[in-house]
């Protein structure tokens, strides 16, 4: 039982508004520029990840009941107040491979009470770097903020429809599984658009905001256990998607938020979207 966590929650909040500005500042400076380094996945490194890494290392460091922040662009984990109680999971600069194409990308936090597994996330939060800087803060209900006039304005709280009408399937398409292209394909065929920019962020955020549908991550041929890192991409934004009413699950229908990472950079294939996507992903993948 923490009192405080409303508390300490509302101070992290504010200290992710101020650095998502410092990062907007960085995305713009970058031109696409990449240093000569990889991560520990092996994706060459972007400036600003990195600089994005190093804002947030920074200035979250600076909460004392932030006691860990583990970031997708590195190997372990930093301890910065060991009377800290949260542990921060974040990825930087998600979509660093479209900052070039000048796409949006977007900065995902979970913030744990405790072990990184889903049932500790006690928030989450993104920002949207795209015409304008959206940002999103998940703990009671899921709220949209719009930065205007120097200040991140509510705007409103994101609700999932029951069911929507965007289609987002990422992997590559060549190694899909008979049964995950049939549900794809079978979305289509009820009138579902496709939408899919190559970044989860505005990706996600645009179902959130258009109020529903199905953002995919497959397993496949060529990459069974998914692209995308359970720590920093998929529990915070399955914690969002379920507060909003919808769903994320697994290949196995396992509820994301269920999942126990082992390792840091542990991944997983994942569905987020409103019940009825969700629901039909389950019947398919039952089947095959
Ligand atoms: P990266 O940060 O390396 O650009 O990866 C982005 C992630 C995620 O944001 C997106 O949904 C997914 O990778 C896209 O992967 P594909 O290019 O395989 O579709």
């Amino acid at each position: 039982m923490n009192d405080n966590l409303e508390k300490d929650l509302a101070e992290i909040f504010e200290k992710i508004k101020e650095v998502a500005i410092y990062i907007q500042g960085v995305i713009g400076e970058s031109e696409g520029e990449y240093f000569e380094t990889q991560n520990s996945t092996g994706d060459m490194q972007l400036k600003a990840d990195v600089k994005a890494d190093l804002i947030i290392e920074k200035e979250l460091s600076k909460i004392a009941t932030i006691k860990s922040l583990c970031s997708e662009e590195k190997d372990e984990c930093v301890i910065c107040n060991l009377d800290g109680r949260y542990h921060v999971g974040y990825d930087p600069l998600d979509g660093s491979s479209i900052v070039e194409a000048n796409l949006s990308v977007g900065t995902i936090f979970g913030i744990y009470d405790g072990e990184f597994t889903g049932e500790n996330l006690v928030a989450s939060a993104y920002v949207v770097y795209g015409p304008g800087i959206e940002l999103v803060l998940a703990h009671k209900s899921v709220d949209l903020y719009t930065f205007q006039y120097g200040v991140f304005e509510y705007k409103k709280s994101l609700i999932l429809k029951e069911r929507g009408n965007i289609n987002s399937p990422g992997g590559t398409q060549q190694h899909w599984e008979k049964h995950h292209k049939e549900v794809i394909e079978s979305f289509f065929n009820e009138g579902y658009r496709l939408r899919y920019s190559g970044g989860m962020v505005p990706d996600l955020h645009q179902i959130l905001i258009k109020g529903g549908g199905i953002f995919s991550y497959p397993g496949t041929a060529d990459r069974p256990k998914g692209k995308l890192r359970m720590i920093f991409e998929v529990l915070p934004f399955a914690h969002i998607y379920e507060l909003a009413g919808g769903g994320a699950i697994d290949a196995k229908s396992t509820r994301a938020l269920e999942l126990k990472p082992e390792h840091y950079h542990d991944t997983t294939p994942c569905f987020l979207g409103s019940k009825y996507e969700i629901e039909k992903i389950k019947e398919a993948y039952a089947k095959s």
